[in-house]
């Protein structure tokens, strides 16, 4: 199966199988769910709204629900050491294990995409509780990800069986959607999951960059960003590139010990208060070098930006236009000690892109700190 698909055809064809609604969670994995939850919750002003663990009856692993308007976190560590999300906490550190998805039919989805060659994770199944079923079947994805399909119109629990509701006050930061979630994979393996999300999940290829495009003098890389029917979930699959030094996606795979999530994007509808707002609370930025600022304003000459460019550059925001708009963007640091996993925060004014413009700068930022950890 593995080798059919990396012989596959170019992607062409759009068949939307799958009609996925929305992303509906996202889930990591971490070695302390408790502080992780208090990280998303404090820091980024997501609103924790369920739990499960030993006090609900789960004696395998404590977990805890975030909700930031339309983006849901779940944060899980387990209990025991011989359970299977503390092998994979010990072999990856923090990172995402399910990016969940809404769909009407979990057993069609299930079956069209592994009739399609996808691996299971597990077949359709009915959890209940005394709000309802809740229904969920998986597949497996890059790396150790997984793609769970959930359907939870006949559930109307807050978030799972086994989950209790809890009361937690938020102070939101303006964080509103997912806009994409970007793979890592290994070299040469690229067009196999472009491939994958093509044939088995009914996706299309909406842009590609090459590594001439997003290189620098030592980092390369190569991404192709991949989108389902209706445009709302976007995965960019990015590889590394031959470069003088190594790669930031080979430096991801390195200390992630396999492919993985490397960035969630998420949108806001004022970047300049979301990230003014983070920053006070102790979240940490890429800078790029102050000559990007210096030439933005010649850069944007035919582009009619309304934020402030002086704010622009006090916070490091990036700004990158194309034929339908311009978008606002920053990326995190790595948000484990690991350099694994990051966020980004984005903003679109009619743009549609990934920032390709900002890449070159960008990298050169993230080859100082690659530096600066001894891994360039
Ligand atoms: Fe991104």
């Amino acid at each position: 199966m593995v080798d059919q698909m990396i012989e596959a055809p170019a992607v062409t064809q759009e068949s939307d199988h799958l009609q996925i609604k929305s992303i509906d969670h996202v889930h990591w994995w971490v070695g302390n769910a408790k502080q992780a939850m208090y990280y998303w919750w404090q820091a980024f002003g997501f609103k924790p709204v369920a739990y499960s663990g030993l006090e609900t009856g789960n004696r395998r692993f404590a977990s805890y629900v975030l909700q930031s308007d339309n983006i849901r976190f779940v944060l899980s560590s387990a209990y025991r050491p011989t359970d299977e999300i503390s092998a994979h906490h010990m072999l990856h550190g923090d990172g995402v294990k399910m990016i969940s998805l809404e769909v009407e039919d979990v057993a069609q989805a299930y079956q069209a995409t592994v009739s399609r060659g996808a691996m299971s994770a597990w077949e359709p199944r009915e959890e209940r509780d005394e709000y309802g079923v809740y229904r969920t079947s998986a597949i497996r994805t890059y790396g150790e990800v997984l793609h769970v399909f959930v359907d939870r119109s006949d559930y109307q629990g807050v978030f799972a069986p086994s989950y209790k509701a809890i009361q937690f006050e938020a102070k939101p930061t303006g964080l509103v959607a997912i806009d994409h979630m970007v793979g890592n994979v290994e070299l040469g393996k690229m067009n196999y999951w472009v491939n994958f999300y093509n044939r088995v999940m009914g996706f299309r290829l909406l842009q590609g960059f090459s590594d001439d495009q997003i290189s620098t003098e030592y980092s390369a890389l190569m991404s192709k960003v991949m989108s389902n029917g209706n445009g709302r979930v976007k995965f960019p699959i990015n590889e590394p590139a031959e470069g003088k030094k190594k790669s930031q996606i080979e430096e991801y795979l390195d200390y992630y010990m396999t492919p993985g999530v490397q960035h969630v994007a998420m949108i806001t509808k004022d970047i300049i208060a979301t990230v003014r707002e983070l920053k006070n609370r102790g979240v940490e930025f890429l800078r790029v070098p102050e000559t990007y600022y210096d030439v933005l304003p010649d850069r944007l000459k035919e582009v009619n930006v309304k934020e402030d460019l002086a704010a622009i550059r006090e916070l490091g925001i990036l700004v990158d236009y194309d034929d339908e708009g311009y978008l606002l963007q920053i990326f995190s640091r790595p948000l484990q000690d690991r350099p694994t996993a990051f966020i980004e925060v984005i903003q679109r004014h009619g743009a549609r892109g990934f920032g390709a413009g900002n890449f070159k700068a960008l990298f050169e930022a993230l080859e100082l700190e690659q530096e600066r950890r001894g891994n360039l």
